[in-house]
């Protein structure tokens, strides 16, 4: 094979995520052309819709076209029949995790900054959020999450073991360790060391590390604390590394310092597969209406391309990102006034790639933020 062929997984999911994902794909079959690099697309089902297919959220054969993939973009799982539901024996979450596990990705990274036009979307104070940029490192195959499960048989008990080893911790550290190395060389690790047996073998092995990447200042704070700083104060962040569930809570909270968790990508890296999914979940009420943003899914594409070493093309198209976001061009969630549908902005988005300056959405085509074509 070739180095410029690459296949690619597609799980489009539940809600909003088929609608999502296929702009990304869009955007792949332009920067494929651009750059003439070819990208072949399997799909698979997975989540709710597979359960409704098959009964099964990761079918076997989801699985093996993700394992004899270059990488996997997926969009979202979840349906409202199962959240309502605690009943349910096979619920959608249980082929991501599922997936998770077969495919390894340990590590779940999460890029957090904020753009010009948007601060006043945000519910914090300007002055708090501008300028502030932060990548979470959150575990992602292990912690309670994997650990046992276990409900009584007359529905009155329950506990779930939150459990880790240094084998699980030393991975994704040093991938943390590293990325604060290139950045501004700050890492905070977040924890609840004053309560947890986890979190202390954490912060040991943490500190082992440390010792290996002396340029990098190690920090540790406590969930609760953490939760609390990332509004008060999100600039002193710069790399967050974290347990599985905390990072899972603190990354959503995370999302409205951007303005619009529609805006949030990920992706998930394991030692021989990767996997891209925006961290917005199904939002069932938007599905099939047009009105999701592309732009989370879209910028876990650019993250894509970076692992796949694709850095010009990745670059190119986190460039047409902001420029949609810059010029207005965005969906309803970012502006309520005057806004475009999800194709539209994944046009918008394409067609600067395609031409730049020279696309036929500029300037003198499309009064842009201004357009009546809604
Ligand atoms: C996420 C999601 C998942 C998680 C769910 C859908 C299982 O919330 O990717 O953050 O909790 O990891
Ligand atoms: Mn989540």
């Amino acid at each position: 094979m070739s180095n410029n062929n690459f296949k690619i997984a597609v799980l489009p999911g539940d809600g909003i995520g088929p609608e999502v994902t296929q702009e990304s794909v869009k955007i792949l079959n332009v920067i494929g052309e651009v750059f003439h690099y070819n990208f072949q697309f399997e799909y698979g089902s997975m989540g709710a819709e597979a359960i409704f297919k098959t009964g099964n959220p990761l079918p076997d054969e989801t699985l093996a076209i993700c394992k004899n993939s270059d990488a996997v973009l997926f969009g979202a799982i979840g349906d409202p029949s199962f959240d309502n539901n605690p009943d349910a024996k096979v619920r959608p979450e249980q082929g991501l995790l599922k997936l998770r596990k077969e495919l390894g990705l340990f590590a779940n990274i999460r890029p957090l900054k904020t753009y010009a036009s948007l601060l006043k979307k945000s519910p914090l104070k300007q002055e708090i959020i501008e300028g502030t940029d932060i990548q979470i490192y959150r575990e992602l195959v292990s912690g309670i999450y994997f650990g046992e499960k276990y409900t009584e048989e007359s529905g009155a008990y329950a506990y779930d073991v939150c459990q880790y080893s240094r084998e699980d911790i030393i991975p994704i550290a040093h991938m943390a360790f590293q990325d604060a190395r290139k950045r501004k060389k700050k890492l905070t690790l977040i924890d609840k060391a004053n309560v947890l047996d986890t979190s202390r073998l954490w912060r040991k092995v943490s500190q082992e590390i440390a010792a290996e990447y002396p340029e990098v200042q190690l920090d540790y704070m406590f969930v609760d604390n953490a939760a609390m700083q990332l509004i008060l104060n999100p600039k002193q962040f710069d790399v967050i590394l974290t347990e599985n569930m905390f990072g899972d809570i603190i990354s959503d909270e995370a999302s409205v310092i951007g303005g619009s968790i529609g805006l949030l990508p990920s992706a998930s890296i394991g030692k021989e597969n990767a996997l891209f999914e925006p961290i917005h979940g199904s939002y069932p009420q938007a599905k099939g209406k047009g009105i999701a943003n592309p732009v989370a899914s879209i910028l876990s594409t650019a993250m894509m391309l970076d692992y796949l070493k694709l850095e010009g093309a990745a670059n190119k198209l986190r460039q047409a990102v902001e420029h949609s976001i810059e010029n207005r061009y965005v969906t309803v969630d970012l502006n309520s006034d005057n806004h475009y549908s999800t194709n539209e902005v994944g046009d918008f988005i394409a067609d600067y790639i395609r031409y730049s300056e020279k696309s036929y959405y500029n300037f003198e085509n499309v009064q842009i933020g201004k357009s009546t074509i809604v």
